[in-house]
């Protein structure tokens, strides 16, 4: 028996679908197993060293040793200003439609807090990133969500949110490029969430995490180009996998001056900014040259094109993505998510993430992560081949 009752928060947070993987998993290992983890979405690969050393400068500076303003330094925001002008000719004002973030995953994880009372309603895409779902809980709101489909290009279908939910719904998260089904937005469906927002009174927040990594010349769109979007709509970004900082934990976001005040308001109850060090390595980040990204764009180009053919040759159906480092696979007739993630584990060592544990019509799907080396997945494609379907 418990000591400690948990608060219900915690309770009502969705099962952990990933348990019986990670059990496996173990089980596998321990048996000395040679296994390839293609679950996790994490950068193997190294920060590049102009950032590095940023860090390195700014943290010999006493100046940068005390606690950092809530919302930023002005420098950062500044530089976070001028890149998305350069990047998206979307215009704007540092001071106040700008914070930083300690990681997109805090900003998204806190904002519901800011506008989400006890029954509220959100708008949740799913399959999706699980935080947009735990922090709706978290605040008390109650989830509506909107099925990502294949026979919608992975879209919400905007038209089938009933009316009543429209009308009452307070926020709406969206995320292109896409986790986990690597889909893309063009900027006309942008257009349509815009029409959405503007008619219902919600609060677009985009998560756009993944906009940098993006193949064959296209150049995702940000959701703030649309005319009016800065009236509806924020969006989280993440300087994570843009430029392999995942454990450095500094990200932004943008947008609706209301929506970044009543996030700072938030966070300057919770946290106490991003230490400076690392917003100026950010400034580098962002500011500096960009050739590590167009080193980045390439590494993952060659080892999508690797998988997808490694995939095709076993059997697999699938086109390349355009963007982000996941693979979204269909799994064999015959088998749930969960059974062929299994299946793999066994008889190939190779570790997927099952897609119901995005969501439900994430079943019959898998997710890979082209976070392995080129060897590694040329053994990983060989393994799958080597399997009887
Ligand atoms: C869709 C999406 N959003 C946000 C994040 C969080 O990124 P970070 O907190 O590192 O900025 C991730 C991380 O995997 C993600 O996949």
């Amino acid at each position: 028996m418990n000591t400690f009752k948990k608060a219900e928060r915690l309770q009502q947070l969705p099962p952990y679908l990933f348990k019986e993987i990670d059990r496996k998993k173990a089980e596998v290992m321990a048996r000395g197993v040679d296994i390839i983890d293609l679950g996790v979405g994490d950068p193997d690969l190294p920060t590049p060293p102009n950032i590095i050393k940023a860090l390195k400068k700014a943290a010999d500076d006493p100046a940068n040793h005390q606690y950092p303003s809530y919302s930023g330094m002005n420098d950062f925001k500044e530089a976070v200003a001028k890149w998305y002008q350069q990047r998206f000719w979307v215009k704007l004002d540092p001071a106040t439609e700008v914070v930083s973030l300690i990681g997109s995953k805090e900003g998204l994880a806190h904002f519901p807090l800011a506008f989400i009372d006890p029954g509220d309603v959100a708008l949740i895409p799913t399959p999706a990133y699980p935080v947009y779902n735990t922090a709706t809980i978290f605040a008390g709101g109650r989830s509506h969500f909107m099925p990502l489909l294949k026979e919608n290009a992975f879209l919400p279908d905007l038209d089938a949110i009933p009316g009543e939910v429209a009308a009452t719904a307070k926020l709406m998260f969206l995320n292109y490029p896409n986790n986990p089904t690597s889909a893309v937005a063009d900027p006309d469906f942008f257009k349509q969430v815009v029409e959405f927002a503007h008619k219902h009174r919600i609060l677009v927040c985009h998560d756009a995490a993944y906009t940098e990594m993006a193949f064959d010349g296209y150049h995702a769109p940000s959701f703030l180009e649309v005319d009016g979007a800065k009236e509806v709509g924020l969006e989280f970004h993440s300087l994570s996998k843009t430029y392999n900082m995942t454990g450095w934990r500094i990200g932004f976001a943008v947008g609706n001056h209301e929506g970044i005040d009543g996030l700072g308001a938030i966070k300057s109850n919770i946290d106490s900014g991003v230490f400076q060090a690392v917003q100026m390595a950010g400034i580098e980040a962002i500011q500096g040259d960009q050739s590590c990204v167009q080193d980045m764009i390439r590494v993952y180009t060659g080892r999508r094109d690797l998988m997808v053919q490694g995939l095709r040759d076993a059997g697999f159906q699938l086109d390349p993505p355009k963007a982000t480092f996941y693979l979204w696979v269909e799994t064999p007739d015959g088998y749930t998510s969960a059974q062929f993630a299994g299946r793999l584990l066994e008889e190939a060592g190779l570790v997927v993430t099952p897609g119901n544990g995005f969501g439900d019509p994430g079943e019959g799907y898998f997710r890979i992560a082209l976070t392995q080396k080129r060897e590694r997945l040329s053994e990983a494609a060989e393994r799958l081949k080597a399997i009887k379907l």
